[in-house]
């Protein structure tokens, strides 16, 4: 396994960590990023398979692990860290593993829940249909990934994610459906970081994927309110880049100040 890890020389603050989400690379955040203050030092990680990265075995886990190494080689003992949906899943396995590594977690579009079973067999359904030689699997991703406002009013966005679907790259898509079909609840790892840390739960009020009660379980075990974007829906970092913007540098003056 291997990560990218893109960060502006020297990071001599605390970084913002930000994590992607299935199936795009770290470019999804750049829009969020060019909005962001200059205070602010970003560092964006490609997942194995992504971003011209090596797959290797599957494992958010073990992507935590290389995470927060790769986090400690910036000469940094803590990071705000946040991701959206798989982005927030590897967050939550870097809360379970290295609480300490935290100056504040965002959780964007995401849950803290296991699969249930047919999700996980649909994962699985994805990866035998890529080893049967289908080459465009994630383009049937592209309307539960947009909200409606945004497919019906926003056709840069929709064709710029369709561009991206299609270039998916197959050994990540691979890599992450069974990364993503193994891992564990991990509510119980948000409620155990300590109290008062700074957190961001964030929602797109048109996300078909993600549940609002899944957001409330952890803004909940987190002591926050659920931040709802709307007109925005699963890729909430895309759809509304500037209410995304506002909701990181908030977090990240709360765990900065
Ligand atoms: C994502 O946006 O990262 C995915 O929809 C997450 C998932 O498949 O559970």
């Amino acid at each position: 396994m291997t990560i990218a890890v893109h960060a502006t020389e020297p990071v001599t603050a605390v970084p913002l960590v930000l994590l992607h989400a299935f199936p795009l690379d770290s470019r999804m955040w750049q829009p969020v990023a060019e909005r962001l203050p200059d205070e602010v030092p970003v560092v964006l990680v490609d997942a194995p398979g992504f971003g011209g990265t090596t797959a290797g075995a599957p494992g958010l886990e073990e992507l935590a692990v290389e995470v927060v190494s790769a986090v400690r080689a910036l000469g940094v003992e803590q990071a705000v860290v946040a991701g959206l949906s798989m982005g927030g899943y590897v967050a939550m396995a870097i809360a379970d593993a290295a609480p300490g590594l935290l100056a504040g977690i965002g959780l964007l579009s995401t849950k803290a829940s296991a699969d249930p079973e047919p999700a996980r067999a649909a994962r699985l359904e994805m990866v035998t249909a890529i080893e049967r030689g289908e080459r465009e699997v994630a383009l049937g991703m592209l309307d539960k990934l947009l909200g409606e406002t945004t497919r019906e009013t926003r056709s840069a966005v929709v064709e710029e994610l369709r561009e991206q679907l299609r270039e998916a790259p197959l050994a990540g898509l691979v890599w992450a459906q069974r990364s993503m079909a193994e891992r564990p609840d991990r509510i119980a790892a948000l409620a155990a970081l300590p109290d008062g840390l700074p957190a961001l739960v964030l929602r797109g009020a048109e996300d078909v994927l993600m549940a609002p009660e899944d957001a409330e379980a952890m803004a909940e075990a987190l002591g926050v309110e659920v931040v709802e974007v709307a007109g925005a829906g699963h890729l909430t970092a895309i759809e509304d880049p500037d209410a995304v913007a506002t909701a990181l540098t908030d977090l990240y003056r709360r765990a900065t100040a």
